[in-house]
C-alpha cells in the first residue's frame, strides 16, 4: 500500500513537471531536428548556371563578399555552394582531395572565409561513382565524405545523381542521409535526381529538398531540342506537388536564373515571383559581383521573400487556370494570403478581377466572403485597394500582379 502511494506521488510529480517545462526545455526528436535545419526554404548562391566546372576559391570568397555588400545577405541569403568541379581525386586512403590547382587553401580555409562572413558553405557531390563533370563521386565513400566535411566545416550538400548505374535511389540518397546525421555537424542535404523517382514520396527525413525537374535554362517558354526545362515547365511540374512541400522538406524548382540575360525584366520578376509562391528554396545563380540595380531589387525584395520564408511553410496552389492565365494563392501565418495573378501569353492582360466571386477553398483561415482584406502590391510596395472591389490593371506578357491580403483593420 505503501509503495502505491509512493508510485503515484512520483506519477503525480512527473507529469507535473513534464506539463509544465518551457518549450526551449523540450527535446526535440532527432526527426525534428533534421528537419529544423531547412525550417524555411533555403537562400543562396550556387554556381553552376553561371559558372559551370570554372570554379575557383577566389570566385568563391567574392562571391561570399558580394552576397554581403549587395544586401542579399541582408535580405536572408545563406548559402555559398560550390557545385561540381571542385574535387579531383581520391588519395590513396580514399579521402576525397579538392583540385590543388584552383582550390589551393583547401576547402577548410575557403569555409572559414565564409563562415567569417556570416554565412555558410555549401559542396556538391554525387550519389554516384563519378559527378556529371565526371570527378569522383561519393558512391562506396558516404560515411568518410560525411566525416570529411563535417572536418572542414561544410553546411550544406547538394547530392547529385550521374553514374548511378542503375540503383535505386531512395536507398542511395538515405545512406548519404544517414552518414550525414552521424557526421557530427548539422548539414543540410540538398537531393538533386532531378525528379526521376518522384523524390516528394520519400524525401521528407531524407533530405530537405528535392529538385522536381531536369536542368533549368536561362528561358522563360523556350522549347530546347537538347533537353533542360524553362520557367513554365518548371511551375507546371510544381504545380501537383503542393502538398509535399512543409518546413524541413521543400520541392526543389531548381537555381534561379535572375541576372543571367536571358529573359525579360518581367519575365524575371514572374520567376522570382512564382518561386516565392511556390516556397521553392531560393539559390541565385548569376554573377553576384556584376549586377545591375534591376537584379539586386529582384533578388532582394523583401516583401516578397517574406512570402517565400513565411513560417507556415505553405506551397501556393494553381486555383485558377485560364489557359494564358494564372491565379495562385499561398496561405501565409496570421491568416494573410499571397496571391499572383501569372500571365503565360506574350499579350497583355486587362485584369478586371471581383474577389468576391471566388473561395478559397483550400485556405481554411481565409473567408473573401465574410471579410474584407487590404491588397498589397508586394512589387509596387503599396496598397492597391480591399478586395471590397475590384483589382483592375495591366500586366504585362510573361509579367505578374503578386500581392498580398491582410484583413482588413486587423
Ligand atoms: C547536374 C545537376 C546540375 C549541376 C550539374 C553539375 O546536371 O542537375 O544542377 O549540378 O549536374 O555537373
Amino acid at each position: 500500500m505503501k509503495s502505491n502511494l509512493v508510485i503515484i506521488i512520483h506519477i503525480f510529480i512527473c507529469s507535473f513537471f513534464a506539463s509544465h517545462l518551457q518549450a526551449s526545455d523540450r527535446v526535440d526528436s532527432p526527426e525534428e531536428d533534421f528537419l529544423s535545419l531547412a525550417a524555411t526554404p533555403p537562400m543562396g548562391w550556387n554556381s553552376w548556371n553561371k559558372f559551370g566546372c570554372n570554379v575557383n576559391e577566389d570566385l568563391i570568397k567574392e562571391m561570399a563578399d558580394a552576397m554581403v555588400s549587395s544586401g542579399m545577405k541582408d535580405a536572408g541569403y545563406t548559402y555559398i555552394v560550390i557545385d561540381d568541379c571542385w574535387q579531383v581525386d581520391r588519395d590513396q586512403d580514399g579521402f576525397i582531395v579538392p583540385d590543388p590547382e584552383h582550390f589551393p587553401s583547401g576547402i577548410k580555409a575557403l569555409a572559414d572565409y565564409i563562415h567569417g562572413k556570416g554565412l555558410k558553405l555549401g559542396i556538391y557531390s554525387c550519389a554516384g561513382s563519378l559527378t556529371c563533370q565526371a570527378r569522383p563521386g561519393s558512391r562506396g565513400h558516404e560515411f568518410q565524405d560525411a566525416r570529411q566535411y563535417a572536418e572542414w566545416g561544410v553546411d550544406f550538400l547538394k547530392y547529385d545523381w550521374c553514374y548511378n548505374e542503375g540503383r535505386n535511389a531512395e536507398a542511395a540518397y538515405k545512406i548519404m542521409s544517414d552518414a550525414l546525421k552521424a557526421c557530427g555537424r548539422p548539414i543540410v542535404l540538398s537531393i538533386c535526381e532531378w525528379g526521376e523517382n518522384e523524390p516528394w514520396k520519400w524525401g521528407k527525413g531524407v533530405g530537405h529538398m528535392w529538385r522536381v525537374t531536369p536542368d533549368i535554362r536561362d528561358c522563360f517558354d523556350c522549347l530546347f531540342d537538347w533537353g533542360g526545362v524553362v520557367v513554365l515547365n518548371i511551375i507546371d511540374v510544381m504545380a501537383d506537388l503542393y502538398p509535399y512541400a512543409g518546413p524541413g522538406h521543400w520541392n526543389d524548382a531548381e537555381m534561379l536564373e535572375v541576372g543571367n540575360g536571358g529573359m525579360s525584366k518581367d519575365e524575371y520578376i514572374s520567376h522570382f515571383s512564382m518561386w516565392s509562391m511556390l516556397a521553392a528554396p531560393l539559390m541565385a545563380g548569376n554573377d553576384l559581383r556584376k549586377m545591375d540595380q534591376e537584379t539586386i531589387e529582384i533578388l532582394t525584395n523583401k516583401e516578397v521573400i517574406a512570402v517565400n520564408q513565411d513560417k507556415l511553410g505553405k506551397q501556393a496552389v494553381r486555383f485558377m487556370d485560364m489557359g494564358d492565365h494564372e491565379i495562385w494563392a499561398k496561405p501565409l501565418s496570421d491568416a494573410e494570403i499571397a496571391v499572383c495573378f501569372l500571365n503565360r501569353s506574350l499579350q497583355e492582360w486587362n485584369l478586371d478581377y471581383d474577389w468576391k466571386k471566388q473561395t478559397m477553398y483550400f485556405a481554411r483561415d481565409i473567408n473573401i466572403h465574410k471579410y474584407e482584406y487590404d491588397i498589397r502590391d508586394l512589387w509596387k510596395h503599396k496598397q492597391i485597394g480591399t478586395t471590397g472591389r475590384n483589382t483592375k490593371t495591366t500586366i504585362p506578357p510573361h509579367g505578374c500582379l503578386m500581392v498580398k491580403l491582410s484583413k482588413k483593420n486587423k
